[in-house]
């Protein structure tokens, strides 16, 4: 395990800047941690952009501490108009604005001296933006997650080095991106994460049981799925309520829990290999994208922005077409 790692390690270009307090309104402690880690690696690089350009703003955090901090315009583009209204509200400067934009049905105008953001633009909005803004010859930025949200059942290569070593993953490999690698969860503690996990498979059982055996993940149907934190009894109750099934009796649940015990472990062990893919699938998209630039004339460099413990999703694309790239740093 530590082998793969090792072979997927990328150099860190850790640097954080102090955020201003009016940027830091409704921010979350992580997301501060992430703005401060991206600004203080990108401050030199975005030096040479007029304008920026966040691609999937969200509610506009980076977008408003990017323009302050890089003293610059800024246009925040995202999907849902419900963030884009709050980014609007948050927007006291003049300097930066917001629109409603869908990256997959609208185009949008780029110039060569816009820098393009994006913070965790997920799956496909990611290759986009690269495209985009290699046809308009702009910087880029991208710091990539969730590679698995494509709309088609398979990612293909964007370079032509993708291309030609067949790197078309389906949708279900480039899920394992998002399989931690902390020793810490990220929303809990991995013991309680472990307890869930073996909740549930309980909760698979007793529903086979039943008669309608589902498919891993299927129980959680119509149950917010925190619900397994609390046990079987709790989950079941609410599962077996919302499938209009009758309540289960201790003896059945107890039933459960010891054949949830016996085979979880087992499961657990069975799918270690899949966690050695995580960082692997990440890095493959990320060089992808970053060929991609490469292929199209820029120079590139790919860093870890920020701890995993900020954000497991943290590698950075950094480019720049060349020759003008030749000073980007
Ligand atoms: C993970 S969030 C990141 C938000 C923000 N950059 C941040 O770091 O806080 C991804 C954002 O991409 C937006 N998004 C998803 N699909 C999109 C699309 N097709 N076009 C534009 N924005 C999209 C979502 O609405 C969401 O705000």
């Amino acid at each position: 395990m530590q082998r793969v790692h090792d072979a997927v390690g990328v150099p860190s270009l850790e640097h954080h800047v102090p955020l201003e307090r009016a940027d830091t309104k409704r921010v979350k402690a992580r997301k501060r941690a992430q703005l401060s880690a991206l600004l203080g690696a990108a401050s030199s690089f975005a030096r040479h952009a007029s304008r920026i350009v966040d691609v999937g703003a969200g509610q506009g955090h980076l977008t408003r501490a990017a323009s302050r901090a890089w003293d610059k315009d800024a246009l925040g583009l995202d999907r849902e108009a419900s963030f884009v209204s709050v980014a609007k509200d948050l927007a006291l400067d003049h300097r930066v604005d917001f629109r409603r934009w869908d990256a997959f049905h609208e185009d949008v105008a780029l110039e060569a001296s816009d820098l393009v953001l994006g913070l965790h633009a997920c799956g496909e909005v990611g290759d986009v933006l690269v495209k985009r803004a290699a046809e308009a010859k702009a910087r880029v930025l991208l710091v990539s997650c969730c590679p698995q949200k494509v709309r088609a059942e398979f990612r293909e290569p964007l370079s032509r080095a993708g291309q030609n070593e067949e790197l078309r993953l389906p949708r279900l490999v480039l899920g394992l991106a998002n399989l931690s690698q902390l020793e810490q969860g990220v929303e809990s503690s991995l013991l309680d994460t472990m307890r869930s996990r073996q909740t549930r498979h309980g909760m698979r059982i007793l529903l086979q049981h039943r008669g309608f055996p589902v498919r891993a993940g299927e129980e959680m149907r119509g149950v917010n799925r925190r619900r397994a934190y609390k046990g079987l009894p709790t989950l079941a109750e609410a599962v077996l309520a919302f499938r209009q099934l009758p309540p289960a009796s201790s003896a059945e649940l107890a039933d459960c829990e010891r054949q949830a015990l016996a085979e979880y472990g087992m499961m657990r062990r069975l799918s270690l290999p899949r966690a050695m893919f995580a960082r692997l699938v990440e890095v493959a998209v990320v060089l992808d994208r970053a060929t991609f630039l490469q292929e199209s004339g820029y120079l590139v460099e790919v860093s870890t922005v920020f701890d995993a413990t900020v954000s497991p999703r943290n590698l950075g694309i950094f480019a720049a077409p060349s020759p003008v790239g030749k000073a980007w740093r």
